[in-house]
């Protein structure tokens, strides 16, 4: 029998926008293959006088009791952002038996092994495919299709914006903030756009991908992060001399039972795949012992891929799981996890100082380098970008644990000669070194 199935909002701004522009044309898809209609009820916004195109004001509600408590709404899509009250709403609805899929990757980190739990108990879902990578498939992948593999790495560029700006600088002479504006005129960034440039946002997705990748409980603040505010268009052009660009990278990797996991401006070869998703495009490079590796690459952000995500989401629940009689999905508890520390973990590096043009600074440095264990394996001298008696000195290293660079650094900052210790990121791929 044709069933109408009622479907609420939580947010229309970038997301909740892209969501409701889609919606009609999946509705009558939809209607045409099973007689069931897809009907949004209410939406839930700070505003209810702002104009909403696609909504009727009787749609509106700055209510989210006139969400949880209409009978007709069985879905819940949040599409809010930030903690709270986003967090709280998903619990008060899943608890009233309500359908939820959520594309907040804040909430999904820091509380998603609970929220699932709270839809086991209410014998309802919540499905997050939009949390990671906008409209890349990934979670389903995760959470289904890789089950019958060991998972070995992570390896992803998780944040649209930060990538998006990090291709402009390196492609095009723009500044920055002109590029974070562009990114957020396009709906990428985040409500607090700090969250994407500090490496903050894809640290929560990072949380995400390894707890189905892995089964581990992580942190996301505990996650070596860095973010790309100091990366400077000589970076690029230094990186470009030597064959890499750089990437936001996030990786995750279990070694022989050791577990490192980062957020980080990479250098990255320029023939290597991830150096060429470029712009809003994310990509997530999957590492298993039956399938070697996959690596998925789409829009990661934007409303409409988001969108796409999102929905994808709503038809699954409406396909496999609202018609049966409730059964629970599915899912296993979190394991902890120690995460290790920064003397286990080895990488090559790239290195930007500021030193003076004088005789005998290139040898002091090196020497200092060398005592703690660390090795030059080129260099790239420039007056370029420097003032006064002073230049740019680029240096890569061989491998090195990341405590050696680090305490290496700080005697390099003593050293007379040097003026200014810029940037150092790790260079991805160590074997090829
Ligand atoms: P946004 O443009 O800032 O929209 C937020 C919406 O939520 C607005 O409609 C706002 O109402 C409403 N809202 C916020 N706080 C509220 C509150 N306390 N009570 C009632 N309504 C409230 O954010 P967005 O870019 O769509 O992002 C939404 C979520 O999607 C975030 O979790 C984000 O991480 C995630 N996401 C975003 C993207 C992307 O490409 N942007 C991709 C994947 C996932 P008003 O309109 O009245 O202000
Ligand atoms: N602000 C996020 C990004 C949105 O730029 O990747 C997609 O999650």
């Amino acid at each position: 029998m044709a069933q109408k199935i009622g479907i609420g909002m939580l947010g229309a701004g970038n997301v909740g926008g892209g969501v409701i522009n889609a919606l009609p044309t999946l509705r009558d898809r939809y209607l045409d293959l099973t007689a069931n209609e897809l009907q949004l009820i209410k939406v839930l916004v700070r505003d209810i006088n702002k104009e909403r195109i696609g909504l009727d004001s009787s749609q509106l509600t700055s209510e989210i009791d006139e969400v949880i408590s209409d009978e007709r709404v069985q879905i819940v899509i949040e599409v809010l952002g930030n903690e709270q009250p986003a967090c709280n709403y998903i619990k008060r609805c899943l608890e009233a038996g309500k359908y939820v899929v959520t594309a907040n990757k804040e909430v999904m980190a820091k509380h998603g092994a609970e929220l699932l739990e709270i839809a086991h108990e209410n014998s309802v879902a919540i499905f997050f495919e939009a949390s990671v990578g906008g409209g890349i498939p990934i979670i389903g992948p995760l959470m289904r299709d890789f089950g019958a593999n060991k998972i070995t790495s992570v390896t992803a560029i998780i944040n649209g914006t930060t990538n998006f700006i990090l291709t402009k600088m390196s492609e095009e002479t723009i500044s920055f903030d002109k590029a974070l504006f562009e990114a957020q005129e396009l709906g990428y960034a985040e409500p607090d756009p700090s969250s994407d440039i500090e490496g903050v946002d894809a640290a929560y997705k990072l949380a995400i991908l390894c707890s189905l990748a892995f089964g581990f409980d992580v942190d996301p603040y505990l996650i070596d992060r860095q973010g790309i505010v100091t990366i400077a268009e000589q970076d690029f052009r230094y990186a470009h001399d030597l064959g890499y660009t750089i990437k936001l990278l996030s990786t995750a990797r279990l070694i022989d039972d050791k577990f490192s996991v980062s957020v980080k401006p990479t250098l990255i070869d320029l023939n290597k795949p991830l150096a060429k998703v470029d712009g809003v495009l994310n990509a997530i490079q999957i590492e298993g012992d039956l399938i070697d590796q996959v690596m998925f690459v789409g829009p990661g952000a934007g409303p409409q891929p988001t969108a796409s995500a999102v929905l994808a989401d709503v038809l699954e629940l409406v396909r496999n799981h609202l018609d049966r009689d409730a059964y629970p999905i599915d899912h296993s508890p979190l394991k902890p996890i120690a995460v290790q520390s920064k003397s286990d973990l080895q990488s090559c590096y790239y290195l930007r100082l500021i030193v003076k043009d004088q005789l005998g600074v290139l040898a002091e440095i090196a020497k200092t380098l060398g005592d703690h264990g660390v090795s030059i394996a080129s260099m790239i001298q420039s007056g370029e970008f420097s003032v006064g008696d002073a230049v740019e000195l680029v240096l890569t290293t061989h491998l090195a644990y990341e405590s050696e660079i680090l305490s290496a650094i700080e005697y390099v900052k003593k050293i007379n000669a040097v003026q200014e210790v810029g940037n150092i990121f790790p260079i991805d791929g160590v074997e090829e070194i």
